[in-house]
């Protein structure tokens, strides 16, 4: 959507800041959210009084639609501040087109590029002092989109509120990610709303990753609905497999999320000269690759988790464990994505986004 004049943002800013309450160096992913954050309503078919205001809570009637039929949309993205204090997005203009994209589907209206940039400009320069520098350090930005329309009547809302709220964090996953492969539940299917950042999605997979946490296993890698028979994406992550050299990993389709880590990092391993197979990758190739040695990682890649290694899956009551490799790929990948997020080495994609 794009607005031929873009409406001023009213700011206001806290009388303190709470900054000197945090302790920046144990932070619990998604705890702390930052001074500030923006608003913005959808009313009578347009994008108004956009606002950026003390972070705090909102008031909202009960019969909102989002409480009754979950329609709502967010975003994962981060800013990274460097050395000499810049602060950088990374590939934001695919984060807001998602957005879009997953809005359409939930029958939400899009949100204006240009006013996505300037809010997130001016927020992020308002609460620059929240984003540290150093590798493992960013901040967690954390845009949404929910029906606001008063009523319960089962169709769109005629309302909207977009919202964008700030969380510095460090490691999303602390210590070992363990993966259960899903043999009943299924997380999307042919022409639902998988590969949407839609609420929902999320929600529904807390159940049974609760029953994978009980057994020991921190995410659960969903298989396709029909046949549970291919590998597709975890809770909060694109998954890759490594076999003996090849990368492999499932293709984006109307189940799978487009993950900008995702496709990142296969631009990376296709840079670095790294044989890349995008298909369907099966359950049974995955097993017998474990048992017979040239399954020699797992990783999942994501905003929020970055890449995380897998240490060991599950699959029918066996635990097949993953050594770690000296030229493991996830580590190179994770060091050469953060290195670039935080302006340490060259950026030949042009990924790197600078904000103030
Ligand atoms: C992200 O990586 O930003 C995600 O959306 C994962 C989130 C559910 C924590």
């Amino acid at each position: 959507m794009s607005l031929t004049t873009i409406p001023t943002i009213q700011v206001e800013k806290v009388t303190t800041s709470r900054i000197q309450e945090v302790d920046f160096d144990n932070l619990v992913f998604g705890s702390v959210f930052t001074d500030h954050m923006f608003e913005c309503d959808f009313v009578d078919g347009e994008w108004q009084k956009p606002t950026i205001k003390p972070y705090g809570p909102l008031e909202i009637y009960p019969s909102a639609k989002v409480f009754h039929y979950g329609q709502a949309v967010f975003e994962g993205m981060k800013a990274y501040k460097d050395d000499a204090g810049k602060v950088f997005m990374f590939r934001p203009v695919d984060n807001l087109k998602r957005i879009n994209k997953s809005s359409h589907r939930m029958a939400i209206p899009e949100f204006p590029e240009a006013l996505f940039f300037d809010a997130m400009h001016q927020l992020l320069e308002m609460d620059r002092e929240w984003i540290k520098p150093g590798l493992g350090n960013s901040l967690y930005i954390r845009p949404f989109v929910i029906a606001t329309q008063n009523g319960v009547s089962a169709s769109p809302s005629n309302r909207y509120k977009f919202m964008i709220i700030l969380s510095p964090v460090q490691a999303y996953y602390q210590g070992e990610v363990k993966v259960i492969i899903a043999e009943n539940f299924s997380r999307a299917a042919d022409g639902g709303v998988g590969y949407a950042k839609a609420a929902g999605n999320y929600g529904a997979q807390f159940y049974p990753t609760n029953l994978a946490k009980e057994k020991g296993f921190q995410q659960v890698i969903w298989t396709d609905a029909n046949e549970h028979k291919y590998l597709e994406e975890a809770g909060t992550m694109n998954v890759f497999f490594r076999v003996n050299d090849t990368l492999l990993t499932a293709p984006t389709n109307d189940r799978i999320l487009d993950g900008i880590t995702r496709k990142s990092v296969i631009a990376l391993a296709e840079k670095a000269g790294i044989d890349v197979e995008v298909r369907r990758v099966t359950v049974d190739e995955i097993v017998v690759a474990a048992k017979n040695g040239s399954l020699k990682e797992i990783f999942g890649a994501g905003t929020a988790a970055v890449i995380s290694p897998v240490s060991a899956f599950s699959y029918k009551d066996e635990t097949y464990g993953l050594q770690d490799q000296k030229d493991s790929f996830a580590k190179r990948f994770k060091k050469e994505l953060t290195h670039i997020q935080h302006n340490l080495i060259a950026d030949p994609f042009e990924w790197r986004y600078v904000v103030c």
